[in-house]
């Protein structure tokens, strides 16, 4: 035990090289500030590791003036430090004594608490902790600054000071000490009217939920508890709570404080330093971002409200009559036979003909997707995959054992339990029967929050089936069971209301296998019915595999694709979804996208113009809309084709770039789209860039986000951007620009120092795949010397993995010098075999920021004469090369 002399102790330096100062010699403690902790964990003993690469302590709780208001405090308490990587850190504290719930390694792979260190040489984080009370610090080595600190700090204004470590069975409480300047981003999933900079004195909850997007600030349908922080000086970092348990994160000036309802404490620690190192080092723990398939880079169509085959089909032959591109369609709830999940409508899906509609569509090159909901119906006696479940004995179960009832499309359901053994496969089984009718491409699955029309436990159905579905028509009191667990003694924020936390979902009290509750579980299912759906299509294809989810955890990316829900169709939704499709990359699930046009609510030309403007340069890129407002298809107006033509159409010549994205961000994990700042890091305007977003590292979009607006400021940050539609230049010192903004028109810069491959635009992706290669190279404007570089992945595209491997892909890397007006652009290949197969060309290259008269040109050492264009000031175009691109060249030009 820690000795009752009154000293606060000194931080204590950890890991770093210095030998370890004498623990309670100090600064002299603090009267005021030990009188707020009384009830506090102190450190009592501690083992240090070797190579001081981490230790593990025990903590007492000094009882005499404990807070019960939320329970007892747990005594005595585990802490493990562990530096498991030079640019990672682990702290976990828990329950000495007993076990606690913790994210189960099933769904989260990660190192266990009780594998052996690797030694770790020069780790770049260090770890000081306070033994009275107990709180740890994380400081960057290389500038010595404090990254966390858990320790109330001892001055200032009493009202501003957190309390130090309170850990409780279902109340964890812990804070960090912030800097006012620090920069926050994350902590999901809620719609920022805030923007993307999270702003103090905000409350995010974390609970997963069936409301719409289109509610600002309350929690939605995942929860992500990660965050990434800048510090003056442009260096990030990023902050893990691996906990599932539902929770409030609370931002204020000076600190931020966890309020966890259960769980344990395991937080990460990823020093960056730039924003991109920490999604890598971050994706690297929690998992890298499945690879999507080539054609879900293309354009998506849904609505609920396809009522029949003939209607979709329609869709289908209206856009290719419109001439805008589209890759997939799809279908809602509206297909199947009373919302069962893997039937169809007998009447207005009738198999034969949908068969042949999903035919004629992969005969065309396009693709075909369906939603799935988690409920399955319990009302007929004869549905198959509901009696398969009973046999393999799937289902949530109340405490009693029998199968827990709640109420969704359908009407009565059970709830498959994807932490059951028997569950994976009877899901895999029911997909692979559904899909040997309907070869669909890809698998939506929604309302897994879990969504339940009914509240509690102790609904029965009295056998009738109404046609209403969105109230609760079970025969039960629809209220939440009061046990600790559906009312906890600390609220959380939930929706705005601190209702309690199994307002239409599974009661708190529902069993998973191995009687894991829902309380512990609940912000978990999104992910589990990911992953076996992830594994269900990969079986039945036996391609790779396109999931979309509604409901995620950290660690969702590795398996599915996400979209920002059931947001609204105003000016606010468009900018709002922009903030929201950025932060999922921080998340690590890259492929994110929102309902282009609005899903609730109807929209006007004017949104729909400038959404399907936005929403062309989303990584996941689908318009979808509500059955309750009129149709939105973007052929329905003049001006919105027009806008689709000409936004898809460069997205479509994109498609390489996209798809060299992909490759990258499930190697790196680096998010498709991206903040301003993940490229530019260091320049501080950055951080307040909400509605302007960045392609990869280099193409700048900045969309039109109010009405009626032809003309809009958008920053630059340093150097030269090109305009991609009509290559006109902007030299910026970072700086705002005023850019006009016609309404058919969206401005798309590329930046200077990259060599980008675009191919030529077409209806479907796979048309795309078979154009020439253009490859466009920016220098600075007016430079006489620069560089550029790009390079570009290719492989079939639906590969279950992506790799890098002889005959099956290439990757080919592109360098360009400039040296007193003299040009040279090389390639390099790895593994060209692949691409010399598929016959790709070089056809052109774009040369932008050269002096465009008299230049003479060498293809291979050999003058060339090829046809040449010129764009805007600084640009020419010249093509007719005619190259194989799995073939190495050299381009040298010269001005004479
Ligand atoms: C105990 O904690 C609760 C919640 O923070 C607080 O409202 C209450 O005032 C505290 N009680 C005492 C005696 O400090
Ligand atoms: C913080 O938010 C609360 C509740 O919305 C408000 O009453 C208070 O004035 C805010 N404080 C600051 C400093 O913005
Ligand atoms: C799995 O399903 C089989 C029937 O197919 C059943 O006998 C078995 O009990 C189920 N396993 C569990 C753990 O419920
Ligand atoms: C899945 O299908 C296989 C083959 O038909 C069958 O043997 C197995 O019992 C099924 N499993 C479940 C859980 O439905
Ligand atoms: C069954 O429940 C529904 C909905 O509450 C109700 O309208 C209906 O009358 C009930 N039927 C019987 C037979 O009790
Ligand atoms: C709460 O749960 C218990 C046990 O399942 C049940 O007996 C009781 O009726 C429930 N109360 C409500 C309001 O649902
Ligand atoms: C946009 O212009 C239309 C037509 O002139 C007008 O009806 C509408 O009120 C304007 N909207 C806004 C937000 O200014
Ligand atoms: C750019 O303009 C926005 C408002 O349109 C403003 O908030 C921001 O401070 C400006 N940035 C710079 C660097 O001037
Ligand atoms: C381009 O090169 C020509 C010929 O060398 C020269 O006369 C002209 O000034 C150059 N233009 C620019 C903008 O540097």
């Amino acid at each position: 035990m820690a000795s009752g002399k009154i000293f606060f102790s000194a931080l204590v330096l950890f890991v770093i090289s210095v030998k370890l100062p004498e623990v309670d010699a100090g600064i002299k403690f603090n009267e005021a500030f030990m009188d707020r902790q009384r009830g506090m964990h102190i450190l009592t003993s501690m083992k240090e590791y070797e190579n001081k690469q981490g230790f593990e302590a025990t903590l007492g709780f000094v009882s005499e003036s404990g807070n019960d208001t939320y329970g007892e405090d747990i005594n005595p308490l585990q802490v493990t430090v562990r530096i498991e990587k030079k640019t990672r850190l682990r702290v976990y504290i828990s329950d000495y004594s007993n076990s606690r719930w913790e994210v189960p390694h099933s769904l989260l792979p990660r190192p266990k608490l009780s594998s052996k260190l690797k030694h770790v040489s020069s780790p770049q984080l260090a770890v000081t902790y306070t033994r009275k009370p107990f709180g740890f610090a994380v400081t960057r080595i290389s500038n010595g600054e404090v990254l966390f600190n858990s320790t109330p700090p001892t001055t200032g204004n009493k009202n501003l000071l957190f309390n130090s470590l309170v850990f409780k069975d279902q109340y964890l409480e812990l804070s960090t000490q912030l800097p006012s300047t620090a920069a926050l981003f994350g902590l999901g999933e809620s719609t920022r009217p805030d923007g993307l900079k999270l702003n103090k004195n905000r409350t995010f909850t974390l609970w997963a939920t069936d409301t719409g997007s289109i509610r600002t600030d309350v929690d939605l349908y995942g929860s992500y508890p990660f965050y990434l922080d800048g510090r003056e000086g442009g260096l990030f970092h990023g902050v893990l709570l691996l906990n599932s348990n539902g929770m409030e994160v609370v931002y204020q000036e000076n600190y931020l404080t966890y309020k966890v309802l259960g769980g344990v404490l395991d937080f990460y620690f990823f020093l960056g330093p730039s924003p991109l190192d920490v999604v890598d080092q971050f994706t690297q723990l929690v998992g890298r971002p499945a690879p999507q398939p080539y054609w879900s880079f293309g354009f998506h169509q849904c609505r609920w409200g396809y009522r029949n085959v003939s209607m979709t089909k329609a869709v289908v032959e209206n856009f290719r009559k419109a001439k805008i591109p589209l890759d997939t369609m799809w279908n809602d709830i509206d297909y199947m036979d009373k919302y069962k999940d893997f039937t169809n409508d007998k009447e207005r899906f009738p198999l034969e003909e949908w068969r042949a509609f999903v035919d004629e569509l992969h005969a065309n090159g396009q693709q075909y997707v369906i939603i799935i909901d988690p409920g399955i119906s319990i009302a007929y006696q004869n549905y198959g995959t509901y009696i398969r479940g009973l046999e393999a004995n799937i289902y949530l179960k109340k405490q009693n054992g029998e199968n827990y009832l709640g109420q969704v499309w359908p009407g009565p359901v059970f709830f498959p339990d994807f932490f059951h053994p028997n569950a994976t496969q009877w899901w895999i089984n029911e997909t692979q029967s559904f899909y040997n009718q309907i070869p669909f491409d890809g698998m939506w699955i929604d309302m897994n929050e879990l969504a339940n029309f009914c509240t509690g436990i102790s609904c029965t159905w009295n056998g009738t089936i109404i046609d209403d579905y969105t109230s609760c028509y079970l025969q039960c009191p629809n209220v939440l069971n009061h046990t600790k667990y559906d009312i906890p003694t600390y609220k959380i924020n939930h929706e705005g209301t601190y209702e309690g936390l199994g307002y239409r979902t599974a009661a708190m009290t529902v069993k998973h296998y191995d009687g894991t509750i829902e309380y512990n579980v609940h912000n978990l299912y999104g992910l589990s019915e990911a992953i076996a759906t992830n594994k269900a299509m990969t079986i039945v294809r036996e391609k790779r595999p396109f999931v979309l989810s509604r409901s995620g955890f950290i660690g969702s990316g590795a398996h599915t694709a996400h979209w920002t829900g059931d947001n609204g169709a105003s000016f606010n939704d468009l900018a709002y979804s922009i903030v929201t499709v950025l932060n999922f990359g921080i998340f690590g699930i890259p492929m994110i996208g929102a309902d282009i046009c609005g899903f609730n609510d109807e929209t006007t030309e004017d949104i729909c113009n400038r959404w399907i403007q936005v929403g062309a340069f989303h990584p996941f890129s689908r318009a979808h809309n509500n059955i309750a407002n009129k149709p939105k298809e973007l052929y329905l107006w003049e001006s919105v084709t027009i806008s689709a033509q000409k936004a898809l159409g460069l997205r479509y010549r994109l498609l390489p770039f996209f798809y060299t994205l992909n490759y990258e961000a499930n190697k790196k994990g680096y998010p498709i789209v991206r903040p301003l700042f993940f490229a530019f890091p260091t320049d501080p305007n950055t951080l307040n860039v909400n509605y302007q977003f960045l392609i990869g590292n280099s193409i700048l979009v900045s969309p039109v986000v109010t009405a009626n607006t032809t003309s809009i400021e958008a920053y630059f940050p340093k150097g030269t951007w090109y305009n991609m539609f009509d290559w006109s230049k902007i030299q910026s010192v970072g700086e705002n620009f005023t850019l006009s903004a016609p309404w058919d028109s969206i401005n798309v810069h590329i930046h200077e120092g990259v060599i980008l491959p675009l191919q030529e635009s077409a209806l479907t992706s796979i048309e795309v795949r078979k154009t020439p290669f253009t490859l466009v190279v920016v220098f600075p404007s007016g430079a006489l010397s620069g560089k550029a570089n790009g390079y570009v992945f290719l492989d079939n595209g639906d590969e279950i993995i992506i790799y890098l491997k002889v005959n099956k892909s290439s990757l080919i890397i592109f360098e360009a010098s400039l040296k007193n007006g003299e040009g040279v652009l090389k390639s390099k290949l790895k593994f060209k075999e692949y691409a010399l197969e598929e016959g790709w060309i070089l056809d052109g290259v774009i040369l932008l920021g050269i002096n465009t008269t008299h230049t003479s040109f060498y293809f291979n050492k050999n003058s060339i004469n090829p046809e040449r264009k010129i764009l805007g000031e600084e640009g020419l175009h010249i093509s007719g090369l005619n190259y194989p691109l799995g073939e190495a060249f050299e381009l040298k030009w010269n001005s004479t």
